[in-house]
């Protein structure tokens, strides 16, 4: 997988800006907020600072303003899910959501496919238990 931090035009700016993520994570929330085997996991009632979590991440990552960094440190992400039971089948979930938020971008396929690969590695990263594959 391509380093985004190597790209010329940034990943971020070429899929829409901000814009773009505020989106991407609106419609993943709406998702995850409908759904019986996440909806649990997460400890707050109010979604609206998980969602601003991922998406401030995913801008970071993506090469847009660093703004994660600067609120929560370092990611760390997989030491930060080990609170929350992730298996295959709440990585499948997420992943289902997700897709549904990246099909709605209609990005070009290129870009698409890109992201969508970044995301299906990193929810299999981010799988904590192994015992209901
Ligand atoms: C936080 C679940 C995958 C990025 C969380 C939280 C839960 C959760 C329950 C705590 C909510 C909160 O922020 O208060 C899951 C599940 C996954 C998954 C079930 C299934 C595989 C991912 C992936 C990414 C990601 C693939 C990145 C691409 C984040 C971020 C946070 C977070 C950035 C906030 C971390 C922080 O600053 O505290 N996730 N997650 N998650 N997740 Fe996930």
């Amino acid at each position: 997988m391509s380093d985004p931090r190597e790209d010329p035009v940034t990943f971020y700016d070429a899929v829409g800006g901000e814009e773009t993520f505020v989106r991407l994570v609106r419609r993943f929330y709406e998702g995850v907020a409908a759904d019986p085997v996440l909806r649990p996991l997460y400890p707050e009632e109010d979604l609206g600072p998980a969602e601003e979590r991922l998406r401030l991440f995913l801008i970071q990552y993506w090469g847009g303003p660093r703004t994660y960094n600067e609120l929560r440190g370092h990611p760390r992400l997989r030491m930060r899910h080990m609170p929350f039971r992730v298996g295959a089948r709440e990585r499948d979930h997420w992943l289902a959501h997700m897709r549904a938020a990246i099909d709605d971008l209609a990005l070009p396929a290129a870009l698409e496919r890109r992201l969508w690969e970044y995301m299906v590695y990193a929810a299999h990263s981010m799988v904590n238990v192994a015992d209901d594959t």
